[in-house]
């Protein structure tokens, strides 16, 4: 899979600019085993970059103009560096512009042609967007010697979305992108940037995607109120604890003396991560202690509280985990991501794939009339260049 990406990114490079890629890069997407919508939150996550790629065919031209081609939509892109850049109404040249008009400021100058394409399913809920993000401030860091960390490129990149595509997103998924490893997850402390890999061995147990094949419009806007809800939440809970720096230092019984001062809506919010960050802490213990039937049960906890009490679940994603809820080689299920469509995580039982994806497609088809998707993914490295 990965190299036919390569391959065919390759050949159109050479199509439309007569000329093999000087270099190949390849950004991945990313997936949550728990720790969702808490990574703006202060909170701890456990995601991992996954063997679904965006491939950049690229050369350096001698010029100050850039020209990029997404080949999955047939769409290409032009631009001077030396203009002004601002957003425009095509997203995913948002994505590229808005690192692009950072990296201006950090000393590039110089044009470039790339042709990406991709095999991280759009709108799945993979990071598809933070994959193009990094990936494209790994290219130029590397091709102009720009001095960044790979910090600094994750931070790049969630910027960007923050100005020139206005997803209010925490750091997650650009972390998860740039610093991946090869059958390790990451913990991320999202408070210092803090990290430290742990082991993704499931042993007789597999990750197992299904993607609703759903995106709900109201993701960006529903999001963003999200973040306000909590940071409302946050502001009240400080008044009355000033010991409360972040929701890290917050307890449920702090929030329970407050329950009538937030209300139900900033109350349920506020709960979730409160106990989401707790859970992440619980699920890191239950993983390094092999604790996989554990580790599931906090999953589907965490989707719970995401459907219930953060409210960014939706019909389809709740009826995929309801659906897996008795079957027996399922341990754990969410939904993973920002949610209102996209994918659910499933931990199930390594020979039971086949049948479960059989079984549950055609409840899917019967109930909502949508063709479900599959991916069996492997956790592997984070943004590099191809040699
Ligand atoms: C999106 C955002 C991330 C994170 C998740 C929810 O993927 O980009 O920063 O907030 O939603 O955990």
């Amino acid at each position: 899979m990965k190299k036919k990406l390569i391959q065919h990114t390759t050949a159109f490079f050479e199509k439309t600019f007569q000329k093999a890629p000087e270099h190949i890069f390849l950004s991945p997407g990313r997936i949550n085993i728990i720790g969702e919508h808490v990574d703006y939150n202060d909170g701890f996550v456990l995601p991992a970059a996954i063997n679904k790629y965006i491939c950049f065919a690229v050369s350096k031209n001698a010029t100050t103009e850039c020209a990029i081609i997404a080949k999955d939509l047939n769409e290409a892109y032009k631009f001077d560096l030396n203009h002004d850049l601002k957003p425009i109404d095509k997203m995913w040249v948002n994505y590229v512009l808005g690192v692009l008009h950072q990296l201006k400021s950090k000393g590039l100058q110089q044009g470039v042609n790339i042709v990406f394409s991709s095999t991280i399913p759009m709108g799945a809920g993979l990071s598809s967007s933070a994959a193009l993000e990094c990936g494209i401030g790994y290219i130029m860091n590397k091709l102009f010697d720009l001095g960044l960390s790979k910090e600094e490129i994750a931070l790049i990149g969630q910027k960007s979305e923050h100005t020139f595509v206005g997803v209010n997103c925490g750091i997650m998924d650009q972390f998860a992108s740039v610093f991946g490893k090869k059958n390790h997850v990451i913990k991320l402390d999202c408070n210092t940037l803090e990290y430290e890999y742990h082991k993704a061995d499931f042993k007789k147990y597999s990750l197992l995607l299904l993607d609703s094949c759903v995106k709900h419009t109201h993701l960006t806007s529903g999001y963003n109120d999200r973040r306000n809800e909590v940071e409302q939440g946050l502001a009240i809970i400080k008044t009355h604890f000033p010991e409360v720096k972040t929701f890290r230092d917050c307890t449920e019984i702090m929030l329970l003396g407050l329950k009538e001062e937030l209300g139900e809506i900033l109350y349920k919010r506020c709960r979730f991560v409160v106990k989401e960050i707790k859970r992440v802490q619980d699920a890191v213990k239950a993983l390094s202690n092999d604790d996989f039937v554990q580790l599931g049960k906090l999953m589907t906890e965490t989707h719970h509280g995401l459907s219930k009490e953060y409210e960014v679940s939706c019909e389809e994603l709740d009826f995929l985990v309801d659906a897996v809820a008795n079957e027996t080689p399922v341990i754990g299920a969410r939904m993973m991501g920002g949610g209102f469509g996209g994918c659910s995580i499933n931990l199930v039982e390594k020979g039971s794939e086949k049948e479960l994806i059989e079984k549950i497609s055609e409840q899917y088809r019967t109930t909502f009339g949508i063709e479900l998707k599959a991916y069996k993914v492997k956790i592997s490295k984070g943004t590099t260049e191809y040699k």
